[in-house]
């Protein structure tokens, strides 16, 4: 009896030696199978899964609760707003003209203008980049890209194309972009790591990307929270991508204008 039992007691040892090996060999195949090869990764994917990218929290009153490396993202300026952005008073509070003269363009340029809205920004850089060059007027919202389509007609302008992009993508073509402006846009991407990843691919090496955002650092400038921000932060976001900062300009009365250069072989 003790002896069959010993007997028994041999064979499920067998059995659980085997399992364990046959085990290991599963999960190393497993383990091995589920890990990207070099050659499907790109230089740009993320370092983290997509899914712990981002935190939630309760939404602020001007945020939608969605947080990205600090600082909780804003909510899209609707198209039902679009007025404020042609208000005539612009000019004098953020001087915009001025904004231009220090985006160094030249004739020629492929700029993309990132969240175009009515294309005030697009418009006035048109002139600058002449028939040559172009401007790809990026948005999310169909009802914007409609109003600057009328604005360009009013104004026989004929350089600028708008593209309706998504929330992760500007769906511009590899490689193509001198200079990628966003003007008081950035800080409403929902997906702010996955669009500059795409904007990265759409830049040129050494192709710039200029973000111009109101000033967190100054208490006078009279914009929202959640619509301000730090030119630390703006640091800190574009770090994960390849891109190396050139410059903070800080010669406009509410804006931090904050370029960067796309750098690496991609
Ligand atoms: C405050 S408006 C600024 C418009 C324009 N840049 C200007 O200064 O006149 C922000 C615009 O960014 C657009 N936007 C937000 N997220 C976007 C995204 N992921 N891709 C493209 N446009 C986006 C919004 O639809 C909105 O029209």
């Amino acid at each position: 009896m003790f002896r069959k039992c010993q007997k028994i007691g041999d064979t499920r040892r067998g059995f659980v030696i085997f399992g364990g090996i046959l085990g290991a060999i599963l999960l190393l195949f497993n383990y091995t199978g589920t890990v990207p090869s070099n050659e499907s990764r790109s230089e740009t994917e993320p370092t983290r899964p997509a899914s712990t990218r981002y935190e939630q929290r309760p939404p602020s009153q001007e945020g939608i609760g969605k947080i990205y490396m600090g600082r909780e993202i804003s909510h899209v300026m609707g198209h039902l707003a679009a007025g404020w952005l042609e208000r005539p008073e612009r000019e004098r509070e953020e001087m915009p003209s001025r904004l231009i003269e220090m985006l160094k363009l030249k004739e020629g340029d492929v700029v993309a203008d990132i969240g175009v809205g009515t294309g005030y920004i697009a418009r006035r850089i048109s002139p600058k980049i002449g028939e040559t060059g172009i401007v790809y007027g990026v948005e999310i919202q169909r009802e914007m890209l409609d109003l600057l389509a009328e604005k360009m007609v009013e104004e026989g302008i004929t350089n600028i194309k708008g593209v309706l992009g998504t929330i992760t993508d500007p769906k511009l073509p590899p490689n193509s972009v001198d200079l990628a402006i966003m003007v008081d846009v950035y800080h409403e991407f929902s997906h702010p790591y996955e669009m500059m990843q795409n904007i990265c691919r759409a830049l040129k090496i050494g192709g710039r990307v200029a973000f111009i955002e109101y000033r967190l650092e100054d208490d006078n400038v009279p914009i929202k929270r959640l619509h301000k921000m730090s030119e630390l932060q703006v640091i800190k976001e574009a770090t994960p991508h390849p891109l190396s900062w050139i410059e903070t300009l800080d010669d406009l009365p509410w804006q931090h204008v904050i370029i960067f250069e796309k750098i690496g072989g991609q």
